[in-house]
Formats: structure tokens, sequence, C-alpha cells
């Protein structure tokens, strides 16, 4: 891949999510867990490393940025390129900010049966969204114009028989018909969701 491509490929475009989550720093902590997991491969595996950093700069960040990128590759002693291969491959990283609340819908065949695709319009309709903004493959995230809510489609969430399913950031939700979707937008956004 020429620089161009590459730098392309990395760059993280603003979203109206941006504003809930801090820049990316190489800070003291991140150098920290960055040593410390790379303590616990040999040296001709260290590459091993470059998952739990990225989930270090995710959980922090947001998303994967440009920069989180280039540190890691610079950190771990390889091409930003296989980073990004990293990050491109696995669905839960993410590469622009989602909101500060990111709804993860399972559209798998148990959930897709269940309603998922009629939750999925709802939260849109509900967030102001454009459903049709959902691109699996180049934007797999559409976030509200508020910045307070995006939403994603996610395969097999593994609990089919309780489905449709979704997460609300780390919070696992069962039996969510496109009837509750307010209902759970409120547990949020009302700030009792725990
Ligand atoms: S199909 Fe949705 S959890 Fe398995």
């Amino acid at each position: 891949m020429s620089q161009s491509a590459l730098e392309a490929s990395i760059a993280s475009p603003e979203t109206p999510g941006s504003k809930h989550f801090p820049p990316f720093v190489a800070s003291p902590q991140l150098d920290e867990e960055a040593n410390l997991r790379l303590a616990q491969f040999p040296d001709d595996q260290r590459r091993s490393a470059v998952l739990p950093i990225l989930h270090f700069i995710q959980h922090h960040h947001g998303f994967i940025s440009a920069e989180g990128i280039q540190w890691t590759a610079d950190k771990v002693g390889i091409e930003p390129v296989k980073v990004l291969e990293v990050v491109t491959f696995y669905p839960g990283f993410r590469q622009s900010a989602p909101g500060k609340f990111h709804v993860r819908v399972c559209r798998t065949l148990s959930c897709a049966m269940g309603g998922s695709y009629e939750l999925m319009n709802k939260l849109c309709e509900l967030m102001k969204i454009d459903p049709d903004s959902l691109d699996p493959h180049h934007h797999p995230i559409a976030v509200s114009p508020c910045g307070t809510w995006s939403v994603e489609f996610a395969e097999c969430l593994a609990s089919c028989g309780t489905a449709p399913v979704a997460l609300v950031n780390d919070d696992f939700h069962e039996g969510v018909g496109e009837d509750k979707a307010e209902a759970l937008m409120k547990q949020y956004s009302s700030g009792n969701s725990h």
C-alpha cells in the first residue's frame, strides 16, 4: 500500500460523537500498559501485543485514530499497515468516534426473524439517524446529529433464544422489540442505566 493510500485508510473523520471522547495522547498509562503487554510475549512475537494495546486505546478514546495506529506500530516495531489490518479485521474496533451511547443490534438469523431490522429502523427514527447511511463495509457506524447516539449492526451476540438482542455500550439487552426502543433509550438519556 502506498503511503498516501495508507494515510487515507487510517484517517479518522470527525463525527458528532467526537466531543464525548478525549483525543489520543501517548500517555504514561498507555505506555505502561503497552510495556506490560509486550513483556508477555517473546521478542519474535511482539505483534501479539497489538490486540490488547488497541483495546486499551479504544476503551479510553472511543475509537482507534490514525495517531493511535501509528503509536502502536512504533511501539511494537511493525509497519502501521499491519496494525491497520488488525483494526479493520475485527468488527469491534472503530476508526471514528461513536455516540456517547453506542447501540449494536444483532442482525443474525434469530434476531433478524425476531425483529432486529424493525428495531434498528425504530432506533434510527428516534435518534434522527438516516438508516441508509449504515454501510457495513464503509460506514458501519451511524452517529446521531447530536452526538449522543450511534448505531451499528452486529453479528450473533450469542443469545439467540432471547432475540432480538442489543448491546448499549457494554450492557446487554434481551428481547428488545421495536416497541421497547424508546424505553431503552430513556434508560440512558435519563442517566439511570445502572
Ligand atoms: S442471532 Fe442474535 S444473538 Fe444469535
